[in-house]
């Protein structure tokens, strides 16, 4: 059977689907505990959650299922470097870019970045480890052998974003029980630790293969799937499951802003892009004013998380007034796919198209 593989098994579920961790407040405890009780995995995106909110969100998901869901967090770089000229002359830069008003202005002027470093991941990591959440994944970096360590003797399941055959294989090093090869097309932030440049941005039918013949764990296929098409094909690469963000994005137990919901229900194949402009760091979403208007400038854009600290006050206001032109439109080039539907009508709909496509391809 398609669905008995090396990760159902080892995560203890019966489909190799997983609903992909997406922070920022898309994957609520009701779209995980939904995307698990139908058999696949639920993921929350914690990276921007305080210890006590990942907590009670965890608690939330524990009264919606009894089954298996994972829990994902950010590694912080502890390289970032503070400048604050870089930072002053962004917040100017920004207040300059839209109609934002006196108090969305002044926040743009004050809000401190010297806290936003990673101060908070240690407390974030306590959490994962009193609560035994049963699945751990992460990505931006790679922790030591000794921390996942830590994690295993506690009976909980570790997995590692790589987008690299070499990042793949430090995370092989460490012992994560399972990698997720990220590709080129995939939605949100990348998860390159060992050097980002154009050489990184490997698409996921030429990355699952190489990354499946060089490690000894099983392999979760990442970017751009989003029916039973794409699930076929990584099966066909070596993947032992795929891990799916922009499809679950629209589903209706999605937190996901109503406009942002809509902008990737009514996309195209050619509008998506990487940019740095929001965050700091290379994401892929859709092309919108602010996007286009940061090509414009010309000084460096300060690094993440500090760069998205600084355009937290703007994204907070476009939700307010709902104005996807300055929302994080993160989605991957496959989002004219996604279709309107709850999130256990996705999983059901993704797992009979995977069993038309397999019986087609056998006749
Ligand atoms: C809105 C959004 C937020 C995301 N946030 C996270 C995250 O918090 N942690 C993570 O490991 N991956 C995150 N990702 C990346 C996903 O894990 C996954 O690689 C990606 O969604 C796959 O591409 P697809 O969107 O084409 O399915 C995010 C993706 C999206 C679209």
């Amino acid at each position: 059977m398609w669905n008995d593989t090396a990760v159902t098994r080892m995560l203890g579920i019966k489909y190799p689907i997983i609903q992909a961790p997406m922070a920022g407040g898309p994957t609520t405890p009701e779209l995980v505990a939904t995307v698990s009780n139908v058999g696949g995995l639920g993921f929350l995106g914690a990276g921007y959650m305080s210890a006590d909110s990942i907590r009670a969100a965890i608690r939330r998901i524990r009264e919606l299922t009894d089954k298996p869901f994972g829990v994902n967090l950010f590694i912080p770089d502890k390289n970032i470097q503070l400048d604050n000229g870089i930072v002053n002359s962004m917040r100017h830069h920004l207040k300059t870019l839209g109609q934002f008003g006196e108090e969305i202005v002044d926040e743009i002027d004050s809000i401190p970045v010297g806290n936003t470093l990673g101060d908070d991941f240690d407390q974030q990591m306590e959490v994962i480890l009193e609560e035994r959440v049963p699945i751990f994944s992460f990505t931006f970096g790679c922790p030591t052998r000794e921390e996942i360590e830590k994690l295993k003797e506690r009976g909980i399941r570790v997995i590692g974003t790589a987008t690299t055959v070499a990042e793949a294989m430090k995370l092989n090093r460490v012992s994560v029980d399972a990698i997720v090869a990220q590709g080129y097309e995939a939605g949100g932030h990348r998860g390159t630790f060992l050097g980002f440049d154009e050489s990184s941005l490997i698409g996921t039918i030429a990355l699952v293969p190489q990354i499946v013949d060089r490690v000894n764990v099983p392999v979760i296929a990442s970017g751009g799937i989003m029916d039973g098409r794409g699930i076929v094909a990584c099966l066909a690469l070596g993947a032992s499951a795929v891990q799916m963000g922009t499809a679950f994005l629209v589903s209706s137990e999605s937190g996901a802003h109503p406009k942002y919901k809509k902008a990737v229900l009514n996309s195209r194949d050619t509008e998506t892009v990487i940019t740095t402009a929001f965050s700091g760091k290379p994401a892929r979403g859709i092309r919108n004013a602010f996007i286009t208007l940061m090509q414009e400038y010309e000084a460096p854009i300060p690094p993440y998380p500090i760069q998205n600290t600084l355009t937290r006050p703007m994204r907070n206001w476009a939700a307010r007034q709902s104005n996807p032109e300055f929302m994080s439109l993160w989605a991957g080039q496959t989002s004219a796919l996604s279709r309107e539907a709850s999130a256990s009508e996705i999983v059901q709909r993704l797992i009979q198209e995977t069993e038309q496509v397999l019986s087609s391809l056998a006749q």
